[in-house]
């Protein structure tokens, strides 16, 4: 496919959304056409399974959730995800089918055949160019998400799990990028902010320059974007700015 489809996965707090913002400003401020997406909640019906499978107050049988992100999955690869990477473009996705497999394969429990059977399904066979791993010890993440939930009425259904569940998690996504060390590129989280992002510029940039992806010096013109923009698919909802 023309484009590079790049995904962003961890635990929850682990910092992946900020440093997906950070690369998403950077690239364009380099001249890149990029899409920032997510899931679950990367089209418009997307956003209402997200609502439905993080509010923490519904009751959601394991199943119903492995389903539901499915469903949410197969709308985002056929709507948005596909169509942007046949256009040519760098797609920036925070978090794509491998969090299936830690969250629901490791994390409930699910059989890594059934999981990868569901994944297969509803991704058609699209698989990342390129995944950003990032990683923290579940006590610093947790205590991120707690400073982050404070003020908030209610968390992320999946956020309130308890350790066990995000250390299972976080063995899952650490065996999966073993497993795959071509795809997967592990980012400590550890550091500042910044340091973070200067780490993934550096992955990055050279992975997009040798696929001969727009990385030029020069700062994006306003129209450029609009002639790059493809046509029939949906629009992205709610991305720019993930919770
Ligand atoms: P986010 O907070 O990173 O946007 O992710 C939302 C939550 O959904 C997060 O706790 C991880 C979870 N999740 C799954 O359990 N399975 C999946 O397939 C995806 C995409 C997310």
């Amino acid at each position: 496919m023309a484009g590079t489809f790049i995904t962003f996965e961890g635990i929850d707090g682990s910092g992946k959304s900020t440093q997906l913002r950070l690369l998403a400003n950077f690239l364009r401020s380099e001249g890149g056409e990029v899409l920032v997406t997510r899931e679950p909640g990367g089209t418009s019906v997307g956003l209402r399974l997200r609502a439905a499978l993080l509010d923490a107050l519904e009751q959601v049988d394991p199943l119903t959730e492995l389903l539901v992100f499915a469903a949410d999955r197969a709308q985002h690869v056929r709507r948005v995800l596909r169509p942007a990477l046949e256009a040519g473009q760098t797609v920036l996705s925070d978090r794509y089918a491998d969090a299936t497999k830690a969250y629901q394969g490791a994390g409930r429990g699910f059989s890594a055949e059934l999981v990868s059977e569901i994944v297969q399904l509803a991704t058609e066979g699209l698989t990342p160019d390129l995944t950003l791993l990032f990683d923290l010890s579940v006590t610093e993440s947790s205590a991120r998400t707690r400073r982050r939930s404070e003020g908030k009425q209610t968390g992320d259904r999946l956020d309130s799990e308890d350790a066990g569940f995000h250390t299972r998690v976080r063995e899952a996504y650490l065996s999966l990028a073993a497993r795959e060390p071509e795809r997967f590129r592990v980012v400590t989280t550890n550091g500042s902010v910044d340091e973070t992002h200067e780490r993934v510029k550096k992955i990055v940039v050279p992975f997009l320059e040798a696929r001969g992806q727009i990385v030029s010096r020069e700062p994006a013109t306003a129209g450029s974007r609009d002639t790059h923009r493809v046509p029939q698919r949906e629009s992205p909802a709610g991305l720019e700015e993930p919770p």
